[in-house]
């Protein structure tokens, strides 16, 4: 480990990425019986049980971006705004076995990201800092505070368990909690919408979300599994207020977390070693936003050539594009949102579908997640276009900022055509040609890259931003993690899928794009299609 972080932190990169020879480190063989409990319990502490009723808003799903009054803070907003979030959305079954699949999804279903509740003045919780246990939809009282609040308050916290992730994907698994992290923060974002509440990061120093949330109480964690603070959330009922610190310091603290692996077979150092150099601030653009002027490229910016619509080549004559059906509630999309295990390979995704798919990505666009995450763009999706009504096979860029948009054309390779493709989205052809087995290929030979409608790789700025602030590692991930929660909504929504794709060949990718340093890097694969559901998985409710 270097004294410098970003240098740590580019080490670590480097040896977690997967390439076509060679997997990342991780363990030889794993013991499917002795995975980590995905349900840490807090003993000792006073546990609440919230209202079981499924959240019902009906809410269309187009109509989420509208500002609506504020819902009051009580046990009831709680409990459905826990639901849309964190929660288990259901249960499935197959041959004897049965897991819990939440509103968000998460690599490998390991789901490392603890979700801790800070609540002041709703009636029937002490004011305090609770755990919130997934399993049984309860919160469990960590820490309490004897001073009187004066306004009523919602803060939400987040920690990561890093040992379940790296259990199954060892070293690379601290950025696989990462991108977890960012499908969080987007999930939290469009449920504060439906409630007309603002979500807004509380910009702490690392060390202060870990005294707030009791991270390092080292002492309460001996013998257990780290967690790791990452970020607090303040969620607003008026947005014009100053963003509400949460407590830094509780007067009584209960509780011991239980053990999540009584026989861990690896150790993988390097994971702790990437937290403690990623710890830092957010973004110090936080709220300037100054590199947004033009992102949603207006007509005139178009430089000629193929605008979308206009006979594109080489789009598939196996399916015509369904009719676009009404938007279902906001609500439902949320709770039925599921990663696709297999794409028909045949579905031709409708122009209007991928549209609104692009435009929740970019800054100042439709979706709540970039009113939350105002910082300038760092992370630009290149898309590897398969079935598209009216657009060609190939590779396509969507830089989401001016920066991002002369940054790639300096740093991509120079054959690239960058021919414009939509007259109202900064989309830029770089390639006609179908890509299916490159996209299988970089996605760690994974059929749902080729089988999709698109899949998107998402190249971050990577080498100044972490020199400049190491936690920017972190933020990264946090940003591709919340584009590809964009486009999973959008695409559930609409009656397609999403599926994240942790595993792809890191320097193949910058290979293909012509990247040869380390000042950009692929962080994370999205492929978006028509599902092939499983009829063999049953479902059960999740609480109900
Ligand atoms: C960061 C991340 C990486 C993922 N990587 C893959 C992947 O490489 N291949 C895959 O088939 N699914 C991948 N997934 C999807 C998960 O397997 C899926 O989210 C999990 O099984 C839970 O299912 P659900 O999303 O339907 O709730 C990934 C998900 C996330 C969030």
């Amino acid at each position: 480990m270097s004294t410098d972080p970003a240098v740590t932190l580019r080490a670590y990169h480097q040896r977690a990425k997967h390439h076509f020879e060679r997997y990342a480190e991780g363990p030889g063989s794993l013991d499917w019986d002795a995975q980590p409990d995905p349900f840490r319990t807090w003993k000792g502490t006073r546990r609440y049980s919230l209202p079981r009723e499924s959240p019902e808003r009906s809410i269309l799903w187009s109509a989420l971006p509208d500002a609506r009054p504020a819902q009051p803070f009580d046990t009831a907003s709680l409990s459905a705004f826990l639901r849309l979030t964190v929660a288990i959305t259901a249960w499935k079954e197959y041959g004897g076995n049965s897991w819990a699949l939440r509103a968000h999804p998460s690599s490998g279903n390991l789901h490392p990201t603890e979700t801790w509740v800070i609540a002041y003045w709703v009636e029937g919780l002490a004011d305090g800092l609770y755990h919130y246990q997934c399993r049984d939809h309860s919160v469990e009282l960590r820490a309490e505070t004897l001073t009187a609040s004066e306004h009523a308050n919602f803060w939400l916290g987040f920690t990561s368990i890093p040992w379940r992730e790296a259990w199954k994907y060892g070293e690379r698994a601290f950025r696989y909690c990462q991108l977890d992290m960012g499908h969080v923060l987007a999930a939290v974002a469009y449920a504060a919408a439906l409630f007309g509440w603002r979500a807004r990061l509380v910009d702490l120093s690392a060390e202060a979300a870990a005294h707030c949330l009791g991270t390092d109480r080292h002492e309460d964690y001996a013998g257990v599994e780290a967690e790791e603070a990452e970020v607090i959330v303040a969620l607003q009922a008026d947005a014009n207020e100053e963003v509400p610190a949460p407590p830094l310091e509780w007067d009584e603290w209960s509780g011991l977390p239980s053990l999540l692996d009584p026989k861990p077979r690896y150790r993988w150092p390097v994971i702790a070693e990437a937290a403690l150099a990623s710890r830092g601030f957010l973004p110090s653009s936080w709220g300037a936003n100054s590199d947004l002027a033009g992102v949603v490229c207006p007509p005139s910016r178009i430089l000629g050539g193929a605008v979308r619509g206009a006979g594109g080549e080489g789009v598939g004559e196996e399916k015509p594009p369904p009719a676009q059906p009404g938007f279902p509630p906001a609500t439902q999309v949320i709770l039925q949102r599921r990663s696709a295990q297999a794409f028909d390979g045949l579905s031709i995704l409708p122009a209007a579908a991928f549209s609104r798919i692009l435009e929740s990505l970019l800054p100042g666009g439709s979706s709540p997640v970039w009113r939350m995450w105002n910082a300038t763009p760092r992370v630009h999706p290149v898309l590897l276009v398969h079935r598209v009504e009216g657009l060609a096979a190939g590779l396509y860029i969507l830089p989401r900022s001016e920066a991002g948009l002369t940054g790639l054309g300096e740093s991509l390779r120079q054959d690239l055509a960058w021919t414009a493709a939509d007259a109202e989205l900064p989309l830029y052809r770089l390639a006609a040609a179908r890509a299916e087995r490159t996209a299988r290929s970089l996605s760690c030979h994974q059929d749902i890259a080729a089988m999709s409608a698109f899949t998107l790789m998402f190249i971050a700025e990577f080498a100044a931003p972490i020199a400049a602030n190491p936690a920017a590692y972190r933020h990264l991930h946090w940003e591709a993690g919340m584009l590809g929660h964009c486009a999973t909504l959008e695409a559930e929504a609409a009656g397609w899928r999403g599926t994240g794709i942790g595993c792809f060949f890191d320097d193949a990718v910058h290979e293909l794009l012509g990247l040869a340093d380390t000042r950009w890097q692929v962080v994370y694969h999205f492929a978006i299609g028509m599902p092939v559901d499983d009829p063999r998985l049953l479902t059960r409710a999740a609480y109900e």
